[in-house]
């Protein structure tokens, strides 16, 4: 654990105490229904554990939803910025930054005593529009790494982590190394990666550095083979010392799904057995495949997260766990994956009016009974 993890975790157990009276949009303790009455601060049930709760959420709902954003202030410990530190909202030209977007989400973490954490230094998406014309086999190399100086520099010290390179395999693409078929892999070659993580470590030497993966979770074959392809990876990186602290899984997984099997339970060990950590970096819960009753499917989803949740933090090293966005309000799966009814999904801990959901008291339970760090 590092020193700013353990005094951010020291401070978050009274800090908790504190945040009580905002625990919930500002709604007090004696609105909460029975069951959560005694239960107000996700942070504050991470932190007793020496963990750390947070999730990854835009400015614009922050900014622009004051319930929403006393929400996040008294439930997270640590915040990821949905969209402000991807290319597309920091690089308005090849030639220019613009961290304003970020540093409003830095300054909302930092007046709450949160962590920080960005999200993603190199990915083949969510890249702006003059990309594309401009970066190629000639100076792709030297865009990137730019971007990842300089980015890294701005906010050196102030980082808890960076997924540096995000979502980087794609078995489909049919490489031997299982690596997705990017502008990154074709201008750089697979390099790119090793490459990425030496220039965050060279700007902030004090930040963790996660590699950030998605759909490791569920028990096939299919994922089988992708986990076989990470590890083969990892274990190269670590081998030629490339300054890679962790594995970040994302965690979008679906109600009802096995997601805790032998298989990815050998992965996990796999994983700590190279010395890396493992951080729960976007966890939600899709409800698509339930029927459409929402006591069902609220309950379905719960113990979805309590089974993922207490499988995960067996492993010693999973402190951290953020889920992607806090409340139904806002969760990017009504755009990207909406249920073939048209109701509203219900992924995540708190409901559209920013109520805690059985979810909420299940991922306290996970918490509570997690084996303390
Ligand atoms: O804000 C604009 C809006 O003004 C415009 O009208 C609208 C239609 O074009 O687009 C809006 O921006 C969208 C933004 O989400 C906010 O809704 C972008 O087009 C859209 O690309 C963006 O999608 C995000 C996506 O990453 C790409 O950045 C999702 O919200 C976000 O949840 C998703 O997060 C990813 C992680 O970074 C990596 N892991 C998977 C995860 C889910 O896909």
């Amino acid at each position: 654990m590092t020193r700013r993890e353990w005094l951010y975790i020291a401070g978050g157990v009274c800090l908790g105490a504190i945040s009580d009276s905002k625990a919930h949009g500002g709604s007090a303790a004696s609105e909460l229904p029975a069951t959560t009455a005694n239960r107000t601060s996700l942070r504050e049930a991470a932190a007793g554990r020496g963990l750390m709760f947070g999730a990854a959420v835009p400015w614009k709902q922050v900014s622009g939803d004051p319930p929403f954003g006393d929400l996040v202030a008294g439930q997270c410990g640590i915040l990821t910025p949905e969209l402000e530190l991807k290319w597309e909202a920091l690089r308005p030209t090849a030639h220019d930054f613009d961290f304003r977007t970020a540093e409003f989400l830095y300054q909302f973490a930092k007046s709450h005593q949160m962590l920080f954490r960005g999200h993603t230094l190199v990915w083949e998406a969510a890249l702006p529009s003059w990309f594309a014309a401009t970066v190629d086999m000639g100076n792709a190399k030297q865009v990137m790494l730019e971007h990842v100086s300089s980015v890294v520099s701005h906010f050196a010290g102030r980082m808890h982590s960076w997924d540096v390179v995000n979502e980087p395999f794609q078995l489909e693409d049919e490489r031997p190394d299982g690596l997705k078929l990017t502008p990154w892999l074709r201008f750089v070659g697979p390099e790119y990666i090793e490459l990425a993580f030496h220039a965050a470590h060279e700007a902030d030497p004090r930040a963790m550095l996660v590699l950030n993966e998605n759909w490791l979770e569920p028990e096939n074959f299919a994922t089988d083979q992708k986990r076989g392809a990470v590890l083969a990876l990892l274990t190269r990186l670590v081998k030629n010392r490339v300054p890679i602290h962790g594995l970040g899984i994302q965690a979008h997984i679906f109600a009802g799904t096995n997601v805790t099997g032998p298989g990815f339970a050998k992965f996990l060990h796999a994983v700590e057995d190279l010395g890396l950590s493992i951080m729960m970096t976007e966890l939600d819960v899709r409800d698509n495949s339930l029927p459409g009753d929402v006591a069902t499917r609220d309950a379905q989803v719960a113990k979805q997260y309590y089974d993922f949740l207490s499988f995960m933090l067996q492993f010693k090293s999973v402190r951290t766990v953020l889920t992607w966005g806090l409340s139904d309000r806002f969760t990017w799966i009504n755009r990207h994956n909406p249920r073939k009814d048209r109701l509203p999904v219900r992924p995540l801990l708190f409901d559209a009016e920013l109520r805690p959901k059985p979810a909420f008291d299940a991922v306290w339970r996970a918490f509570e009974e997690a084996p303390k760090r």
